[in-house]
């Protein structure tokens, strides 16, 4: 059986009923944005943050959930999807889920207001059904991932990014929506705040770990359905790059920054960068870290009581480390 078919055994029903819920709470009458949204419901990405969420609501009930807990599931994808629409708007990017982006057939204007759309409907789900306290926890997340993006655009400006800012980025444009599936899930099914807070903390944990293997696979010329190679192109220093700049001679530093500011649409140059990045440990560097977090992440568990829920959860922290889109 399949990675995913795995973990998703034990909230197979869940996630079913999840996705008619998820196709009705994009309800328009506008023709043109009906149209847009079947698209995006027909291209669905791998779901893990609603699976983050039910897994984390019946791990710590034991089997527990409520009909929050779907609605929760549901703001979290209706959010992530808008957050990966205005994100290929920013990124420039023509491909996403293995085909074209929303801004690559309809053009970047139309790309924002489907955006903003789909974030108005995850905020009226909550709104409508009186979950603040959900609505609490996801906007806090969509705070951090536009500050998040806008940090990552000022450093690319200027290449002047550390260790420590990478970090500050990731934990803001990624990690904190993960945080937010596993705080949902818990908040849902009412965990008392300890354990949102811990479960938050959990999913901040994994989605560091998930972030640094989204920048990895830009090294890669892996299939991964969306573009590999942008990130340079796109002047974005990530780990590896920023890990291979700390270890190299002032002379190779400044033919990096050279490549990057100047060259960045140059194939070849962007190659050469990427080549040397491998050269100097890079990769091997980012995974280090990335490893760190995921076990760190399996630690957290270790307070929890043993359930399927529990074991589900471990094997996702493990897939989001190896898995191959
Ligand atoms: C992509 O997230 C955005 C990042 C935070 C790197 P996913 O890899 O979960 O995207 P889908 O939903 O499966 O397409
Ligand atoms: C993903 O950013 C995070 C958000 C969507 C805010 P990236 O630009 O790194 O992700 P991909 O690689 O395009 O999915
Ligand atoms: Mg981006
Ligand atoms: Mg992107």
């Amino acid at each position: 059986m399949k990675t995913v078919e795995r973990i998703k055994q034990p909230i197979h029903a869940e996630m079913e009923y999840f996705e008619s819920k998820f196709r009705h709470a994009m309800h328009t009458n506008v023709p043109l944005l009906n149209r847009i949204m079947d698209y995006i419901v027909h291209r669905k990405g791998k779901q893990m943050r609603p699976m983050f969420v039910f897994l984390t609501a019946k791990m710590v009930t034991n089997g527990g959930f409520h009909e929050r807990t779907y609605r929760g599931a549901s703001i979290v994808e209706l959010i992530h999807t808008a957050s990966l629409v205005h994100d290929d708007v920013v990124d420039d990017s023509n491909m996403r889920r293995g085909f074209f982006s929303i801004n690559a057939l309809w053009k970047n204007k139309i790309a924002v207001l489907v955006g903003d759309f789909l974030l108005s409907k995850g905020v009226l789900l909550s709104v409508d059904n009186g979950d603040f306290d959900l609505l609490k926890i996801i906007s806090r997340a969509v705070r951090e991932m536009s500050e998040g993006e806008l940090i990552q655009i000022e450093k690319a400006r200027r290449l002047d990014i550390t260790e420590d800012v990478y970090f500050d980025i990731i934990r803001k444009k990624t990690a904190t929506l993960i945080a937010a599936c596993t705080a949902i899930g818990a908040a849902s099914v009412s965990a008392n705040q300890e354990t949102v807070d811990d479960m938050w903390r959990f999913g901040e944990t994994i989605g560091l770990a998930f972030q640094i293997k989204d920048d990895l696979f830009d090294y890669t010329d892996d299939q991964i359905g969306k573009p590999t190679g942008i990130d340079i192109k796109e002047q974005k220093m990530t780990l590896p790059l920023i890990y291979a700049l700390n270890t190299c001679s002032k002379e190779e530093k400044k033919w990096v920054i050279n490549s990057i500011k100047n060259y960045n649409k140059n194939k070849k140059r962007v190659k050469e960068v990427i080549q040397f990045v491998k050269d100097k440990n890079g990769l091997a560097y980012a995974e280090q870290k990335m490893l760190g977090f995921q076990n760190q992440a399996i630690q957290m568990l270790d307070k929890y009581p043993q359930n399927k829920y529990k074991e589900a959860l471990v094997t996702m922290i493990n897939y989001v480390v190896e898995r191959k889109i």
